[in-house]
């Protein structure tokens, strides 16, 4: 279901005392998407245990039930797969609904791409007013064919994936994981080998699962900060266990929480620290926050840790344009803890972060204007004046977007007066258990 009909459900944070506690927050969603696609495209069973099951993910195991798959949720969060094999996806009867997800939706059009049936894909008003040409550009280049009435190949969008594939070399024009992901995807299915290049590399969850299911990927560093990802086309992709670790983007909330209510100390499970996705953890530890890891462990070329945080006296920095990559979700509650520390702190080179659930650069400047923060949007910097503390008070527009929410929440924890959001209700796209976790650790969220 997308949101579109569900009334708004506002909510609000007040200062809470020391937030103490050990939780593990849900499955990486990227990961999680990309368990069931993969799952899907490979012949055996695919076991897969904590799985995100969260609205966006939900959405993408229905895409894949509509493609042919078999898709059983057999426990809590235990989810079973079994997959058509590469190219085997039959033709959907009615379109495929990816709600508020992105990811999701970029990535099954790159797996649709390469098989010869015919798919439309939609959405909520959010992810209809995302850009698609970046996706479908490189995939028409492969042999598909994209119709939409909307300009930009928006969506509503119906995709004729090709009969016979063409592997291409391609160079992504800005730094996804969601292009690369869809091109590979499509890859999978031509014959010869997909590259695609990136001057700056993304995250590597697909090129990392296309491996553990059986695939020969060869990843090589390419310049200063990119990655050239070479796939052999047509594997036959086999069944595989995938545990998810627990996603860095959401735990993301809880760190910058306990960070700036005083005295906090939280423990984190789990936590996966792919390098690619870590940028937030590294920036807080230059603002001096205290954040420890313990129990480093991988799986599925994963690696996890256990993170103990402590609430920690904050100092503004720069951040530089080449980290947004591995942080590119986390710059809202990046802005939130900026607004803490003392000092000013520059976050440069964030012109993706306008084409994400919603302008959020926009978004972030305005969250924090209307709670007594001085902000500033710079060409694509932004650049938040940190006072030591926020003075609150003010009624944050969540714009759709999960993490505009869930970011508006933890300012509320520890700012002078209690900061509101008009709708708590797409938190549930990636989080859903956010509010009850938070209250667990102390959060005073009502
Ligand atoms: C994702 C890639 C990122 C990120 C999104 C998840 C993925 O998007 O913002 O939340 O799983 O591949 P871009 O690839 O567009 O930067």
């Amino acid at each position: 279901m997308t949101h579109s009909s569900s009334p708004a459900r506002p909510l609000q944070a007040s200062a809470s005392s020391a937030l103490t506690g050990q939780v593990r927050v849900p499955g990486d969603k990227s990961i999680s998407h990309r368990a069931l696609i993969l799952g899907a495209l490979a012949v055996g069973e695919t076991r897969i245990t904590g799985l995100l099951e969260g609205e966006d993910v939900l959405n993408t195991a229905k895409a894949m039930q509509a493609l042919g798959a078999k898709v059983e949720r057999t426990g809590e969060t235990a989810w079973s797969v079994r997959g058509v094999g590469v190219a085997g996806f039959a033709a959907p009867d009615k379109p495929l609904d990816f709600g508020n997800s992105g990811t999701g939706c970029r990535l099954v059009m790159g797996a649709v791409a390469g098989c010869p049936v015919t798919a439309t894909f939609d959405g909520d008003a959010s992810l209809r007013g995302r850009p698609m040409r970046r996706i479908l550009d490189p995939l028409e280049l492969m042999g598909a064919k994209a119709t939409s009435s909307a300009e930009g190949g928006r969506l509503p969008m119906t995709l004729q994936g090709a009969r016979d594939p063409l592997p291409i070399l391609y160079r992504t024009p800005v730094a996804s994981a969601q292009i690369k992901s869809a091109v590979l995807l499509a890859g999978l299915s031509a014959p010869g080998v997909t590259t695609v290049i990136e001057a700056e590399a993304s995250r590597d969850h697909t090129e990392l699962m296309l491996k553990h299911f059986g695939a020969q990927v060869v990843s090589e560093k390419e310049g200063v900060h990119g990655r050239k990802i070479a796939l052999q086309g047509q594997p036959e992709l086999v069944g595989a266990q995938v545990v998810v670790p627990a996603d860095p983007s959401s735990a993301a909330f809880p760190i910058v929480a306990a960070l700036v209510v005083e005295n906090s100390d939280i423990v984190l499970t789990d936590v996966m620290t792919n390098p690619l996705r870590t940028g937030l953890f590294t920036t807080l530890k230059e603002m001096g926050a205290f954040i420890e890891e313990s129990h480093l462990r991988g799986d599925a070329g994963e690696p996890m840790a256990q993170l103990r945080v402590r609430g920690s006296k904050l100092r503004g920095v720069t951040v530089p344009p080449e980290r947004a990559p591995s942080m590119i979700d986390e710059y809202l509650v990046l802005a939130v803890a900026a607004a803490y520390a003392e000092g000013t702190t520059i976050m440069r080179g964030l012109q993706e972060l306008r084409v994400k659930e919603s302008d959020r650069l926009e978004a972030t400047a305005a969250m924090l204007r209307v709670n007594g923060v001085k902000v500033e949007i710079s060409g694509d910097d932004l650049i938040v004046e940190g006072r030591g503390h926020v003075p609150g008070g003010g009624l944050v527009a969540t714009h759709m977007d999960h993490r505009i929410a869930m970011s508006a929440l933890v300012m509320g924890l520890a700012s002078d007066a209690p900061v509101k959001i008009d709708d708590s209700s797409f938190i549930a796209t990636s989080f859903p258990d956010f509010v009850p976790m938070m209250r667990r650790l102390g959060a005073e969220i009502a």
